[in-house]
């Protein structure tokens, strides 16, 4: 049973003089000197005064209420949280890695840009391109670099009047956010009823005023679009480009390639196909690679090996210029070169094909007892639709909220915006039949307890420190101030204020 002592926040454990950790007197000749009397602090830093113990079990009793994938199956689709194999945090750690300063001068740093130069070819191999990029810290700003590349390229052409970027209706919202920001107008596609791209709709939408199309493939349905190579031959006839967000590589690595469908430029999200660390937004990397024709246009400095030698360059007169600072997210990439390394290219095939083996076989497990939309073979994730329990009053939410109850992360809710009550269901390629199996277990459950005591469904999550948040209001207003530090004298003071 958790002791009343460990329910506590830090603030509420706190007491005046408490010490963790007290730093010795210095003798330093530098602590003589003191700062201007008007850059002093006016009042103590109002911090918790706390125990080295009481500290250890506060950080503890935190990492015990995470939900993460070291903890819990994680089925979050789109997301594809998979297990992150720790050699790839001992290798990221060694100190070549992990001590390289961003400004040492290229001829210290050989080994590390031949790493970075590494990777970038053998995503190249991955994905049928011939240039890259690591700089992007993240698949929304990879999507930027994209688009960024392509306006360049009409421009470059003299082709100003290309100012539409076509995109499904099924897409993830950053691909609208992105094209919007690059000055783009957005053109929605509708799906059809197979869950592919509608290609009469497609057919309509073409112009002259076409600069390209941007899709994933599977799409965010867990589709595979089958009319992906006449849609770009079609563009292409159009003179416009493809964009291809790699976030869903990992159902079809080795299989197909995105350069052979016909795209022309793309961002892989690192953490998705290359198991690297994900979690609260961070920390990010989306490496972007391209075609012959658009390779001009990709971000600088970039890495060129010459005479035995790698050197980091800016003279690309045709680059869009700076994406980020010097070559993105470097202790990210080296994690994802070593999980390319264990592989290797036959390694990667069997992680696409276990993934898409995970997945088809957990959603005929659950197929009685929710509606699958699209019931054609799914790849590496697929949608479900618990619209017939809205009869019962419970909603796909309802049912999401109650999973975690049974110790699950749940699966994402309400995207595609195209299907209703949905969730996006993504096992991973890591899970084993045993879990995949006892998740199903779980389903079944609750779908019983829909129709024995739908008042449980409604209240959950009833096992956790916190149930349903004004998730809006959370991201839009959030107070990261605990209320005890209002009521404790001894931590109040002006950085609350
Ligand atoms: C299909 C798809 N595209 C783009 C993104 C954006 O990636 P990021 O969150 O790294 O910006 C995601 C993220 O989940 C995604 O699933």
């Amino acid at each position: 049973m958790a002791s009343e002592s460990n329910a506590k926040s830090i603030f509420e454990k706190s007491r005046k003089g408490q010490r963790a950790y007290s730093l010795p007197k210095s003798d330093s000749e530098f602590d003589r000197f003191q700062p201007a009397s008007d850059l002093l602090r006016k009042t103590e830093i109002p911090l918790p005064e706390v125990s080295e113990l009481d500290l250890m079990r506060h950080f503890s009793s935190l990492a015990k209420k995470t939900i993460g994938i070291d903890t819990h199956f994680y089925p979050l689709g789109s997301c594809t949280m998979k297990y992150n194999p720790r050699v790839n945090e001992q290798v990221a750690s060694m100190p070549g890695f992990s001590k390289c300063h961003p400004l040492a001068p290229d001829e210290t740093v050989q080994g590390n840009l031949e790493v970075a130069d590494n990777l970038i070819r053998g995503l190249c191999e991955l994905s049928g391109m011939t240039a890259g990029t690591l700089a992007p810290n993240a698949g929304a700003q990879g999507e930027l670099t994209g688009v960024l590349m392509i306006r360049a390229y009409h421009r470059k052409r003299g082709d100003f009047h290309r100012t539409e970027m076509l995109i499904p209706d099924n897409a993830h919202g950053t691909n609208p956010a992105t094209a919007a920001m690059a000055g783009f107008k957005i053109v929605s596609l509708k799906t059809d009823s197979q869950g592919n791209l509608d290609p009469d709709h497609l057919q309509e939408a073409i112009s002259e005023r076409t600069a390209g199309l941007m899709m994933t493939n599977p799409n965010t349905l867990g589709l595979f679009d089958v009319n992906i190579a006449k849609a770009s031959a079609l563009l292409h006839k159009h003179g416009a480009l493809l964009y291809y967000d790699g976030a869903n590589l990992n159902a079809i690595m080795n299989i197909v390639k995105p350069g052979e469908m016909g795209f022309d430029v793309m961002h892989l999200n690192l953490h998705k196909t290359f198991s690297t660390p994900h979690g609260g937004g961070g920390p990010g990397s989306a490496p972007v690679l391209c075609n012959e024709k658009l390779a001009p246009f990709l971000p600088v400095p970039r890495i060129v090996y010459k005479d035995g030698k790698y050197t980091t360059s800016s003279d690309f007169p045709d680059s869009i210029g700076r994406i980020s600072t010097f070559q993105g997210n470097f202790a990210v990439c080296v994690r994802a070169y070593m999980y390319y390394l264990l592989h290797g290219n036959y390694g990667l095939r069997s992680v696409s094909e276990a993934a898409v083996l995970n997945a088809n076989y957990l959603k005929k497990k659950i197929s009685a007892i929710v509606t699958i939309p699209f019931p054609r073979f799914c790849m590496h994730e697929f949608v479900i639709s618990t619209e017939k329990y809205l009869a019962d009053g419970i909603k796909a939410y309802d049912i999401a909220k109650r999973i975690l109850d049974y110790g699950c992360h749940s699966p994402t809710v309400y995207f595609p915006l195209i299907v209703k009550e949905c969730m996006l269901i993504e096992p991973t390629e890591t899970e084993s039949k045993e879990m995949l199996d006892e998740f199903a277990g779980i389903l079944e459950n609750i779908v019983g307890e829909i129709k024995s005591d739908p008042d449980i469904l409604r209240g959950a999550p009833h096992t956790l420190s916190v149930a349903r948040l004004d998730e809006a209001r959370a991201v839009k207003c959030p107070i990261f101030r605990h209320s005890a530090a209002n009521e404790n004298p001894s931590i109040q003071g002006e950085f609350y204020e």
